[in-house]
């Protein structure tokens, strides 16, 4: 039973206020921090109401607590009902959707506390036996660096071939470090510079970075018997300009429209052997995405992020089209942990891969390793460096530890 809900503000890792929640019952503790997007989806729930964490500790943390005092915080979706009614409306515009998750993951871990069980066996029972690959973020672009560095978004790797957790998060951050000697030896003048999320932040163009980090998968790969893959995330929505109604690339100079993006994610698909593309296309194109998803799906993984802002509706529109084979997993993007739960069953349900991701702007808050073991998600998307990135890398290996007879994820072939 519930006898406090404490809110905070703490830091977060863009050195920007977000809110941090303490859930004590009788006999259990939890604590859950929200993380920030730089390039949210359109239809995601409202992060904060207006005033920011600050209205949050002033104004709605008597109404929030006295409404979850004397609750059963095991009984989450009551929980996060009554989070959704205090809000009362459709976008959790009144108390944030970063209140309402942090809330939910705290009283999820205060639960599984007052049982003496981890957050993933808690939420995923018997069925939390497989440790998830983390996709690690090497070079950042787009939204997340600045103006010289490569318009791409994310270039990330996945070590498929890793046998632990272990052998996984040190074959990436090799990498990563690798990355850095081949960014080094182009542009003398790198200053170690890093973007967003741990990645690399250089002078280099979107061309220069994709041979870079080929390269790199490729000699790491050699070095450790681990085959690494390469894979991206365009947040294409960023690159999108509505009025010319074409991708712009500012490095090379280049104006792609739909059609043209199309053959270029799947040029960049065939000469990279790209394991995995995210957001390849604006948060709006359905039929684009299905287009691309038909053509080259079966070759790698196409994955909505800001298409679908883990919102099971939104999803359900994209399953009946085909517009992707799997789908970014934020549980801030929707605002509980009951309706994050209800769009990886769908996806599931539906063959789509779901993939557990942090935000750019990330505490050290561990949670999200938890629901991917939950979930039994194959991928979780984390960075690779940068203490609020290794606090859930990190806690992943506590986990395999724990669960000695849990294996690697099976990857979807590709
Ligand atoms: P965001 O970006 O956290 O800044 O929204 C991460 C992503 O696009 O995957
Ligand atoms: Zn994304």
């Amino acid at each position: 039973v519930i006898e406090d809900v404490r809110v905070r503000k703490i830091l977060d890792s863009r050195g920007n206020p977000t809110i941090e929640v303490d859930v004590i019952t009788w006999n259990g503790f939890g604590r859950a921090a929200a993380p920030s997007g730089a390039s949210t989806g359109t239809r995601e729930v409202v992060a904060f109401p207006e005033g920011g964490v600050d209205k949050v500790i002033s104004e709605l943390e008597d109404v929030i607590s006295s409404e979850l005092i004397g609750m059963d915080a095991e009984y989450l979706e009551d929980i996060d009902l009554i989070l959704k009614e205090i809000d009362g409306t459709e976008n959790l515009s009144n108390i944030g959707g970063n209140t309402t998750v942090a809330v939910s993951m705290a009283a999820a871990k205060a639960a599984a506390s007052s049982y003496n069980l981890p957050l993933y066996k808690f939420l995923g029972g018997n069925f939390a036996t497989s440790i998830p690959y983390p996709l690690g973020n090497m070079i950042n672009g787009g939204a997340h660096a600045g103006k010289h560095a490569p318009d791409i978004q994310e270039f990330l790797v996945i070590p498929k071939g890793a046998e632990s957790i272990q052998e996984a998060v040190f074959a990436n951050s090799k990498v990563h470090a690798r990355i850095r000697e081949l960014i080094q030896a182009k542009d003398p003048e790198f200053t170690g510079g890093k973007g967003d999320e741990g990645g690399w932040a250089p002078k280099i163009s979107n061309y220069e970075a994709l041979e870079i980090q080929a390269r790199a998968c490729e000699e790491i790969g050699d070095e450790t018997g681990v085959e690494i893959r390469p894979s991206l995330d365009f947040a294409a929505t960023e690159l999108w300009n509505s009025k010319e109604e074409k991708y712009i690339y500012k490095q090379e100079n280049i104006k792609r429209d739909t059609g043209e993006q199309i053959e270029f994610v799947k040029e960049l698909i065939k000469t990279y052997k790209m394991f995995f593309i995210e957001d390849p296309l604006h948060e709006s194109d359905f039929q684009g995405f299905a287009q691309l998803t038909k053509e080259i799906g079966d070759k790698c993984i196409i994955c909505g992020d800001d298409i679908f802002v883990t919102n099971s509706e939104i999803l359900k529109k994209g399953i009946e089209i085909g517009a992707a084979n799997a789908i970014i997993i934020k549980p801030n993007q929707i605002g509980t942990l009951t309706d994050t739960y209800k769009t990886v069953k769908l996806a599931k349900e539906n063959n789509y891969i779901p993939v557990v991701s942090h935000r750019s702007g990330e505490t050290t808050d561990e949670t999200i390793a938890h629901l991917a073991v939950a979930f039994s998600a194959p991928i979780i998307k984390t960075g690779a460096i940068g203490g609020e990135r290794i606090a859930k890398l990190n806690e992943l290996i506590r986990i395999q530890e724990e669960i000695p007879y849990a294996r690697m994820a099976k990857l979807p072939e590709r």
